[in-house]
């Protein structure tokens, strides 16, 4: 079995002390960055744009995996495509765009990824599956850090698990939301290979363990 790629969102760091902040991530065995992107549109927070992905991307070689919460993301991808991006994933729900922007953002070389909130379908995903490199399903809903896990994204990780399987086998399976050392395996079980998690991670008094019990 593959190695589980553990990705600590930085929506969860101090936004004042950044560089720093991805240092000790990285030191302490970080396999992704991610990073929420909100317009105060799609979802009721506001949190950084292509600018942060750049400096960011100054600091660290590791993968950043960039999350658009923003409406109309097709309006953006270049930018964050030239800013460094790795992974840009949009949700199914922000554009009836879907298939172009996800087409773009492999135009500019970097991997696509498609996201779904807690009250989207998997099947909403599955015409895109044949050409993604990750899907990503949500278990809180997206705008902030620090909620509680939704415990319906196992059925959605399981049933996208056996779709995948079938049909791309490369795409990643990515979870984000709530995720901790205790809720973690249900979520690996249920077919999840990358872990999103912020509040876990910044928030432990030892990220280094946090995250090795996560990858375990
Ligand atoms: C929520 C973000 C998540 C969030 C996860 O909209 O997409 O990445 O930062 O934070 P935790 O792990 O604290 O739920
Ligand atoms: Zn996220």
């Amino acid at each position: 079995m593959n190695k589980t790629i553990i990705a600590p969102s930085i929506l969860s760091a101090n936004f004042a002390e950044m560089g720093k902040e991805i240092e000790r991530i990285c030191k302490c065995g970080a396999d992704w960055i991610h990073c929420d992107v909100m317009d105060g549109i799609f979802v009721p927070n506001i949190t950084f744009g292509p600018k942060m992905i750049k400096d960011i991307r100054k600091v660290t070689n590791l993968p950043l995996d960039v999350h658009l919460m923003i409406t109309e993301p097709i309006r953006y991808i270049r930018q964050f495509a030239e800013a460094g991006a790795d992974y840009i994933s949009i949700q199914v729900e922000s554009t009836a765009k879907v298939k172009q922007t996800l087409e773009l953002i492999k135009s500019f070389g970097c991997k696509c990824g498609a996201v779904i909130s807690p009250e989207t379908p998997v099947s909403a995903l599955a015409e895109y599956l044949p050409s993604l490199d990750l899907a990503l399903v949500m278990s809180v809903h997206p705008g902030f850090g620090g909620q509680k896990f939704i415990d319906s994204a196992l059925n959605k990780l399981a049933e996208l698990r056996a779709l995948r399987d079938k049909v791309n086998p490369a795409c990643i399976i990515e979870v984000d939301g709530g995720i901790t050392e205790d809720n973690v395996v249900e979520a690996k079980r249920a077919g999840a290979e990358a872990i999103v998690a912020g509040s876990a991670v910044f928030g432990s008094s030892d990220p280094k363990v946090t995250m090795e019990k996560m990858r375990r």
